[in-house]
């Protein structure tokens, strides 16, 4: 019988990282007990509680020792540190493999949220891993009167569905090792390297050498080791001689790929989608685990996906199989992780449904060696039998007693590999612990420069030493002046190291990037302890100096942020220490920061590869601002995008941060492949680079039309139907003027004929349940940036009316900078609604411009074709129906439903207030003249014109404030922000002001003293009102 048996879930959360805590961060997770709660930072009264089997709090109440050591503040403290992590969590895996299941350590959570931190640790906080080995090895020596153990340790990794093995000494084969399915065995790794190993410190140097492969690995292949999975099985086989029988369990330690969903901003849907494989092996976990919760809960599930990724079939006995099986989900606490952290929690939420079904395993071989055994046993009864036959000397004897060699030799086989093995292992541990001495003692000696890599896991694992003498560096195969750095955009020989008279100098040659401190190099450079190199385009290295120059561990403060920030000061973009205390960065505005600097490094490497590659391709990022796009005018969200140039077509692309982060993994598959074709190495599958078709090519795309920038045009005046004749400037998404559009609204009657001042309304909320007619005109474009920079493209406008989901676009316009568009819309409200009225009192009509280039489709609207209704006006809401097409009517026809509804409840609240309203006006005329009605009303309307004519006049100066007020807005200091150019900055900005307030208030007084007179005329001719 199978007991059940939960997966059991841990969730903690770390420190503030450094730059979490330059940008002020808050913390929205809180703890108490077992359960957790996440506060979204955006709606404070808005949080989410979780309850797990153990939260371990890991942020804050903590103390360093003199050896870094983390441990609470005091006895009891609530900081969890990793004893009391290993001490719930791993105790139990140990107890459970020595018990004979098999056993799974999962650690899930996004990008540096601690994954590692937990389960192999930074020295010296050990994470479970470690710990799980020394604690293992004690059990065994404890135990040894009872039970023979035998401990085997492999290693690998699963980066973009290949298994990578960490221990191998052979070359890695192309396309990775293979997945194979036993009946009896499930699914394993052909060709796995198992070492024997009978001590921690053995299984120490065995990860610290896979963590040296998966460094080379990521820093040759240029893989990012964030995106790949680490897998650490160790296989406990124990033999209880006495009792004859024998246990085997699998521990399964699994350091998961970080797990970052790509949010798909703009319009996703990427062309080439190969590169989902990317995270095809997390998103089959995700999938496996909410088929196999929806099991747990009774639902019916049909098909759980183990098959299709490489990790599912690996974990198949982990999830929902023969294993005791843990998650940690691991999180970060800021503000700015919000999603993230509520995303791992949902995900760590369905895995504690999922049941296993472990069972006790008997090995096969023991059971087989207890067969040999007994059929031994058998063999020599009939023997002696046959002896005391007086049969001793014939065939059936001699084969008998070849029968019992044979088990015998078998027998002993068995038992004589697994010391063989240990001993082979034994050989290959000194050669390795030989060679660490010698590295050792070679950092007491000389200057060196270290790798610094973006997981920090493996920071600090390679270690380049500059001897006296000079040195090349670069791809040059290891000759004996040389220093061996492959990575993209490293040349044959790319810079020269010289050790001399304790210095250290660097030339970088002809042609190669080199970086020092943030600062592009091309002459001769001396290096000082603790500098910084990006060698091509991201080949991070720490210089080391001389044993003199240094301190104790000073290096751990220069991580990959470190280089990163350093770069991204250098090209004007600062955030950071330099905001730290001072003021609370947005957390919007700070998270595009960070993709910024985290993106740039990719896109260094995406030129590369398209330079080395012949692409004539170029990658720029640009921050983009989602006010832009907003109808009314809020300072939303900015986020990042990708230009892409092609130089020699001068065609533009524009790629989500998603896109090019997918694109950029295809662009490596690619440039990889193409490595290999120069080395004369051909790949299992693939099409060759040089004839890679169009369709396939991830630095391609059919060009689209680009949106080049937006303008508002601001419909408030519509509220009171008057007319309006603005010049638009049109902005780019980096606030740059990219044309001016001359528009207008007119407000019109319901055949097109202007409406003159005496229709104009003094309150707006006259035009409830009454029909507006307007007409949009959009009569040309000045400045056309985008025609100016190549007269062979084009434009045309887009717009949307009210909260229609289909845009209209004018004609397409080509080769002129300043075009003629005479394009008009008759656009018309049956009856009007609050939520219009609402609408047209505080939104702006969104005007987008949009290039064209050749060989793109021009844009088409849906309308297109039909013409709304007989007389060509197109209905913005009311009961008409707005076209015969029948996909826009179904668009539409959802919402309709909805309008009609609310239509009708504004008619009945219309209908009362109308009646309201004549009421108190015939009291109202009564009170002030009982006797003159009709003079009354032949009055009324010349006051309303006076009144509209100066509301109109209110409203066109507010206009221009408004725009006064977006470019005061869009202001920013220059880059090289020096104290004078701020100071120049502050003073441009004060006259700005001056002049915007002085704008503001003449239009406000203008308008005041235009009420009075009226008011005073007013009176004059009726006398007083009161
Ligand atoms: N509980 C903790 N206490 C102190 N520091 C921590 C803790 N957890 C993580 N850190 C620190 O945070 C950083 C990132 O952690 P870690 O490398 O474990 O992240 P990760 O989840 O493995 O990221 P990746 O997905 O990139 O591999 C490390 O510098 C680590 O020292
Ligand atoms: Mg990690």
């Amino acid at each position: 019988m199978h007991s059940r048996d939960c997966v059991k879930v841990a969730v903690r959360v770390r420190p503030f990282n450094k730059r979490e805590r330059d940008a002020g961060s808050r913390c929205v997770i809180s703890m108490a007990a077992s359960s957790i709660t996440i506060h979204d930072p955006r709606q404070s009264q808005c949080s989410r509680s979780f309850c797990f089997d153990y939260a371990y709090w890991s942020h804050s109440g903590f103390i360093q020792d003199h050896n870094g050591l983390y441990m609470p503040e005091e006895v009891g403290g609530r900081y969890a540190d990793q004893d009391c992590v290993f001490h719930d969590l791993g105790e139990g895996i140990l107890e459970n493999a020595l018990q004979g299941y098999n056993a799974t350590l999962l650690a899930y959570g996004q990008t540096g949220s601690g994954k590692s931190y937990s389960m192999v640790g930074y020295r010296p906080n050990k994470g479970l891993v470690p710990k799980l080995c020394e604690r293992l090895f004690e059990a065994i020596k404890g135990n040894q009167d009872t039970r023979q153990c035998q401990v085997f340790f492999s290693m690998l990794e699963i980066y973009n569905e290949q298994v990578v093995d960490l221990l191998s000494r052979s070359s890695r084969p192309p396309g990775g090792l293979r997945v194979r399915e036993e009946q009896h065995r499930g699914f394993y790794v052909e060709g796995l390297r198992t070492v024997p190993c009978d001590s921690a410190a053995q299984v120490e140097q065995l990860m610290e050498q896979g963590t040296r492969t998966r460094t080379t690995a990521a820093t040759h292949t240029n893989a990012n080791s964030s995106r790949s999975h680490m897998l650490i099985v160790l296989q406990l086989k124990q033999i209880f001689s006495k009792e004859s029988i024998s246990k085997q369990s699998n521990i399964n330690l699994v350091d998961l790929a970080g797990s970052e969903r790509q949010k798909s901003l703009g319009s996703e849907a990427d062309r080439l989608k190969e590169g989902t494989a990317i995270n095809l092996s997390l998103t089959t976990l995700g999938n496996v685990i909410s088929a196999l919760a929806d099991m747990a809960v009774g639902k019916k599930v049909v098909h759980v996906p183990y098959r299709d990724s490489v990790l599912t079939k690996m974990l198949q006995s982990a999830l929902g199989g023969n294993s005791r099986t843990v998650m940690i989900a691991t999180l970060s606490p800021a503000d700015i992780c919000y999603e993230e952290s509520l995303s791992t929690l949902r995900y760590a939420e369905r895995a504690k449904h999922i049941q296993n079904r472990p069972v006790v395993n008997e090995s096969p071989t023991e059971r087989l060696v207890k067969e040999l055994k007994a059929e031994n046993a058998r063999l020599m009864q009939r023997l002696s039998r046959l002896g005391q036959e007086g049969r001793s000397a014939n065939d059936e004897t001699k084969e008998i007693r070849q029968l019992l060699t044979h088990n015998e030799l078998q027998i002993r086989t068995i038992h004589t590999l697994w010391e063989q093995h240990l001993q082979e292992a034994l050989k290959d541990w000194e050669q390795q612990y030989a060679n660490i001495t010698q590295e050792r003692r070679m950092m007491q000696m000389h200057p060196y420069i270290l790798n610094i890599n973006e997981d920090a896991q493996l920071s600090g694992v390679v270690k380049l030493f500059i001897q006296e003498g000079e040195w090349d560096v670069g791809l040059c195969d290891n000759t004996s002046t040389s220093i061996t750095i492959k990575g993209l955009g490293i040349q044959q020989r790319h810079a020269v190291m010289r050790n001399e008279q304790r210095r250290v100098m660097l030339t970088p040659l002809k042609g190669s990037k080199v970086t020092v401190n943030g600062r592009a190099v091309g002459e001769m450079t001396e290096l000082h302890h603790l500098d910084r190199l990006i060698l091509g385009s991201n080949c991070t290295y720490l210089y080391i100096g001389f044993p003199s120059e240094r301190g104790a561990d000073d290096w751990i403060y220069y991580d990959y942020d470190y280089f990163l920030s350093e770069l991204a000061a250098a090209e004007g973009i600062h955030l950071g220490q330099t905001s730290a205390g001072c003021c609370k960065t947005d957390p919007s505005l700070l998270a595009v920061f960070y993709d910024y600097i985290k993106l740039m490094p990719l896109v260094a490497e995406a030129n590369q590869m398209s330079q080395e590659l012949n692409k004539g391709v170029e990658f720029k990022l640009e921050i983009k601002n989602l006010v832009l796009s907003d109808s009314k005018g809020h300072d939303l969200e900015k986020y990042i995008v990708c230009r892409v140039i092609s130089k020699p077509s001068k065609q533009v692309w524009i790629w989500s941060k998603a896109k090019f982060v997918n694109r950029k993994f295809l662009m490596e598959e690619i440039y990889q492949q193409h490595l290999a074709e120069l080395k004369g190495e051909h790949r299992e599958e693939g099409l060759s680079t040089a004839a890679l078709p169009r369709d396939k090519d991830p630095f391609w795309d059919p060009v689209e039309p680009l949106l080049l920038g937006t303008a508002h045009l601001w419909l408030q005046s519509l509220a009171f139907r008057i007319p309006l004749d603005e010049q638009l400037e049109v902005l780019g998404s980096e606030g740059s003027e990219e044309a001016i559009i001359q528009a207008k609204l007119l407000p019109c009657s319901s055949t097109g004929m202007p409406l003159g001042e005496d229709d104009i309304l003094i309150d707006p909320s006259e035009l409830l349940g009454r029909r507006l007619d307007v007409q949009l005109v959009l009569e040309q474009c000045f400045g056309l940036c985008w025609i100016r920079e190549d007269r062979s493209r084009g434009v045309q406008i887009g717009f949307r009316l009210f909260d229609s989901s289909v845009p209209f676009y004018t004609p397409a316009v080509w080769h002129s900078v300043i075009p003629a568009l005479h394009h008009k819309v008759h656009f018309a409200s049956r009856q009007v609604s609050q939520r219009l009225l609402d609408y047209l009192q505080s939104s702006a009509l969104l005007l987008e411009l949009w290039g064209l280039q050749e060989g793109c489709s021009i844009l088409v609207s849906p309308l297109e074709g039909s013409k709304g209704t007989t007389e060509g006006v197109f209905f913005i809401e009311g009961d008409g129906t707005t076209n015969n097409n029948p996909t826009v009517s179904a668009l539409l026809n959802s919402s309709m439903a909805e309008f009609q509804k609310e239509m009708e409840e504004l008619k009945r609240v219309n209908k009362l207030l109308m009646k309201e309203n004549q009421s108190l006006r015939g009291q109202l005329n009564m009170g002030k003249n009982g006797t003159t009605s009709a003079r009354s009303r032949s009055v009324r309307p010349s006051c309303d014109a006076e009144f509209a004519r100066s509301l109109k006049l209110f409203y066109h100066s507010m206009t221009s404030v408004r725009a006064q007020l977006q470019s005061l807005r869009r202001q920013r200091p220059g880059e090289s922000c020096d104290l004078l150019s701020l100071r120049l900055f502050v003073d441009e900005q004060s006259g700005l002001l001056k002049d915007f307030s002085e704008h503001l208030e003449a239009t406000v007084s203008a308008l005041k003293r235009d009420v009075a007179a009226i008011v005073r005329r007013k009176r004059e001719r009726w006398g007083s009102w009161s």
